[in-house]
């Protein structure tokens, strides 16, 4: 593990204003990461498909200031000020400046805005993190532009990391690991890397339709949430379960092995919402209609055989994952069962992307 290949020597280039847009998407992990060691060093390997459609843009606009002792930003979500951000920025922006030295040189007007309605109760921390990083990134290019892609893209994940584990996950698809693990051939805790191994036709273009079952607030912050790992009676057994189930994957992804992809799936899914049930204090996020539709997934696979399962992050929301040639019986399904499980009958149709783009 070498994180200084990551703290720039020095800038070949001066910058005195300029604006950097960038969007992020989000992204479902199939095998969870679910508890951290300090400085976001995930417990155990994860990997997630990329999504398409949720996603942040954020644009950065930057301007030398004089004094350069303090971080500088002002905050606007859809155009309104969002003072309550500060703290979280102000943290990423602690963590990150022993890697952008240039960072208290400059004030910031940081503008961003969602795909998705705010109020949908989906995590934006991987779209929302990934794009400041990438935003600040694109400016640090400017001062350096000798820096080639493979690195841009490294070091960018490498910062999203520190703003939120899973944001490093969002910059490149269609499949990102985050974690050492023996099989992926340079796999890091410190930052994603595109997943390269075989992946068979029927993975291609896989569909994400996101079930809002419940758009309030996270019931609990993934901060506590993987701190609950700690002391966990069931954590050893399950981190070493992420590594067998990433060497599972590989071998399902070459093979196209459907039936086996659904079954790790939703098995992750449940040992993830397992762990919060079992940890001290106990969680449940499920909400009665999560059961409801998932035991409607169950029986609507068992009556036509059509390749549906469910995945869960941390809350009481279904994505149903699907290949893309069964999505108009799937979004028929959708409307005449699923829908009225569904909060005001809200659902997001999104499929596996490819990552961060300039604006
Ligand atoms: C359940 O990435 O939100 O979605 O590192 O504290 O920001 P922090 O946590 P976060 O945790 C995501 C947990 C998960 C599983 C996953 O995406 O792998």
């Amino acid at each position: 593990m070498n994180q200084t290949e990551f703290i720039p020597e020095s800038y070949t280039r001066s910058l005195e204003t300029g604006k950097e847009t960038w969007s992020s998407p989000s992204n479902i992990a199939l095998v969870k990461y679910w508890g951290k060691k300090p400085n976001q060093i995930p417990e155990n390997p994860s990997i997630s498909f990329t999504l398409d459609y949720c996603r942040t843009t954020t644009s950065v606009a930057y301007e030398l200031k004089e004094d350069t002792n303090n971080f500088s930003f002002e905050l606007y979500l859809d155009g309104v000020l969002k003072p309550e951000f500060y703290e979280k920025i102000t943290t990423f922006l602690e963590r990150i400046e022993p890697y952008m030295p240039f960072l208290k040189q400059y004030h910031f007007k940081i503008e961003t805005s969602n795909s998705f309605p705010h109020s949908s109760g989906i995590a934006s921390s991987a779209s929302g993190m990934s794009a400041l990083a990438v935003c600040f990134m694109a400016m640090e290019k400017r001062l350096n532009p000798e820096m080639d892609e493979v690195f841009f893209t490294k070091k960018t994940s490498f910062l999203s990391r520190l703003g939120s584990g899973s944001a490093c996950r969002s910059l490149e698809g269609d499949l990102v690991v985050w974690g050492a693990h023996a099989d992926i051939e340079g796999s890091s805790d410190l930052y994603g890397v595109k997943f390269d191994g075989e992946v068979h036709d029927n993975f291609k273009n896989y569909q994400d339709t996101i079930l809002l079952v419940d758009k309030g607030e996270k019931q609990v912050s993934s901060t506590v949430g993987h701190g609950l790992m700690h002391g966990h009676p069931f954590a050893e057994r399950r981190f070493e379960q992420a590594h067998e189930n990433i060497s599972k994957l590989k071998s399902i992804f070459k093979s196209g092995d459907l039936k086996a992809f659904m079954a790790l799936v939703e098995s992750e899914a449940l040992t993830l919402h397992a762990m919060m049930m079992t940890s001290m204090p106990y969680f449940i996020l499920m909400k009665p209609n999560t059961l409801e539709i998932i035991n409607k997934i169950w029986a609507y696979r068992n009556r036509t055989d059509i390749p549906v399962c469910f995945t869960l992050d941390a809350g009481a929301n279904v994505h149903m994952l699907y290949p893309e040639n069964h999505k108009l019986e799937v979004l028929d399904f959708v409307k005449t069962e699923l829908v009225s499980h569904c909060q005001n009958g809200h659902f997001i149709n999104d499929q596996v992307g490819f990552g961060a783009k300039k604006q």
